[in-house]
């Protein structure tokens, strides 16, 4: 269908000349000589002005005023007041009527409203500032990485091997419940793989074996984890991007870590100048200075043990109490972003029983080069690591775990045949998009989010 994007009639007026727009009907207003309609199509966040002269002679159709009717209009661009473009309609067509059982009838809903819509509520302002933002977003990650020589890999969504060893798989099978076989061998060597699989929580363990080959890889897919977590901040589908570095360590992986999250975000505030400002108005007064200042300072970087330490001078009461050796909670990381460095800090060398089996053992036998970025008002949005290239430290730390090392011989193998140092890290991308917007659940970040519990 020949027509004009709305964006291009803002950005370009061509006042005078006659376009074709299209879009959905998000508000009207009739009075007895003139009607006005705001037109959204999506490609702008604001609406485009149609007015329609009723003394003109010209017909209009009926339903062009009611609310989520799509249409198809041709007329004059014309200055409205301050020289915003409208569109003086002289032929309306309309593509599809809209009952007035149209659920988006108010100027603004709650979002928890417009979770039960999921097939709508992409036709709000909020969603489409979200949806614009994710967008950005994920282009700006892409062109940080292949301007920065990493090679762009799919690595497979269905696993036979559990990345993190948290048993948060879900499993993958063709047979459903049934009680013809004798035991879990029996039913796993019958079903559709031979072998029990999963959904990957992570595409790390192949990442790891292509950065082995290409020396920088990243990958831009869903993880899925099926951890009992109904919080604002998990989802048993999210995207993940994993970048896994050849010849890196631990303090190169940070670099990339900070200079890639500057990059992406400074590109978002460039880009995205509208949608900011609607989050600053509608979702966090401040944004744009939070984020301007994250990326013109340096990250902080505290060792868990020392943030172990802060946390218990504090004095503060944690619902989850605080000792080494247990895992940070939101609670600890978002007072340790937020209270003691007051901006983003990257936590390093955690105690090995609470991390993976992966992860470089360093040497006080104790830690691992682990390291987690915490962001305010999210908690972690990174997790990564040096990984454990040695074979026999990397098999005991296996063994430690009780894993079955015959599902893990490919990547093994890769610590026999040119191991080198590498390493990586995952960016959770809702994490991501709920810091640079300020929107704090993670199920408004995302059109269609799976919990637990939800699924349509
Ligand atoms: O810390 P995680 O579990 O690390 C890994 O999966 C590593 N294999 C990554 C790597 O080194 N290549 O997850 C990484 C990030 C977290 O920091 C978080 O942002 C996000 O993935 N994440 C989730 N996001 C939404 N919902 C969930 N259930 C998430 N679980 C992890």
């Amino acid at each position: 269908m020949k027509h004009t994007d709305i964006k291009e009639v803002f950005d370009q007026p061509k006042f005078g000349e006659q376009v074709t727009v299209c879009g959905w009907v998000r508000t009207s207003r009739d009075s007895k000589n003139v009607a006005f309609v705001e037109l959204n199509d999506g490609t702008s966040l604001k609406h485009l002005q149609i007015v329609l002269d009723k003394e003109s002679g010209k017909n209009f159709p009926e339903d062009a005023l009611k609310l989520g009717t799509s249409l198809k209009v041709t007329g004059n661009v014309v200055e409205g007041r301050n020289s915003v473009p409208e569109i003086n309609a002289e032929e309306i067509v309309v593509l599809g009527s809209c009952p007035a059982d149209y659920p988006l009838q108010k100027k603004r809903h709650t979002l928890e409203f417009l979770r039960t819509m999921p097939h709508l509520r992409g036709r709000t302002n909020t969603f489409n500032a979200v949806l614009r933002v994710r967008s950005v977003l994920a282009a700006s990650l892409h062109e940080y990485f292949q301007s920065h020589n990493y090679v762009y890999v799919n690595t497979p969504l269905i696993t036979g091997s559990d990345c993190e060893g948290a048993g948060e798989m879900f499993q993958v099978t063709t047979i459903g419940y049934s009680d013809q076989y004798k035991n879990a061998d029996e039913y796993y060597a019958n079903d559709f793989f031979g072998k029990k699989a999963g959904l990957s929580v992570s595409g790390q363990l192949e990442g790891e074996m292509a950065a082995m080959a290409m020396g920088k890889i990243y990958t831009f897919g869903p993880s899925f984890r099926a951890e009992n977590s109904n919080t604002p901040k998990h989802l048993a589908e999210f995207w993940h991007i994993e970048p896994e570095v050849a010849f890196a360590e631990l303090p190169d992986v940070i670099e990339i870590a900070e200079d890639m999250l500057k990059y992406v975000i400074g590109n978002v505030l460039k880009k995205c100048p509208k949608e900011m400002e609607f989050f600053e108005a509608h979702f966090e007064e401040g944004l744009r200075a939070r984020l301007e200042d994250l990326i013109s300072h340096e990250f902080a970087t505290v060792t868990y043990t020392e943030a172990i330490k802060l946390l218990k001078e504090s004095g503060e009461k944690f619902v989850y109490p605080v000792e080494w050796g247990v895992d940070l909670q939101t609670e600890h990381e978002r007072y340790i972003s937020e209270k003691v460095f007051k901006r983003a800090v990257f936590v390093t060398d955690y105690p090995k029983e609470i991390k993976s089996f992966y992860m470089k053992q360093n040497p006080d036998g104790k830690t691992v080069a682990a390291v987690d970025l915490l962001v305010p008002g999210v908690g972690e949005i990174i997790g990564g690591s040096e990984r454990e290239a040695d074979y026999d430290k990397l098999i005991a730390a296996m063994n430690e775990r009780h894993m079955n090392l015959d599902l893990y011989t490919d990547y093994t193998d890769l610590r026999k045949f040119g191991s080198v140092p590498h390493g990586g890290f995952g960016l959770g991308f809702e994490r991501l998009v709920m810091y640079v917007t300020g929107v704090q659940n993670i199920r408004d970040v995302i059109l269609f989010p799976r919990t637990v519990g939800n699924i349509r």
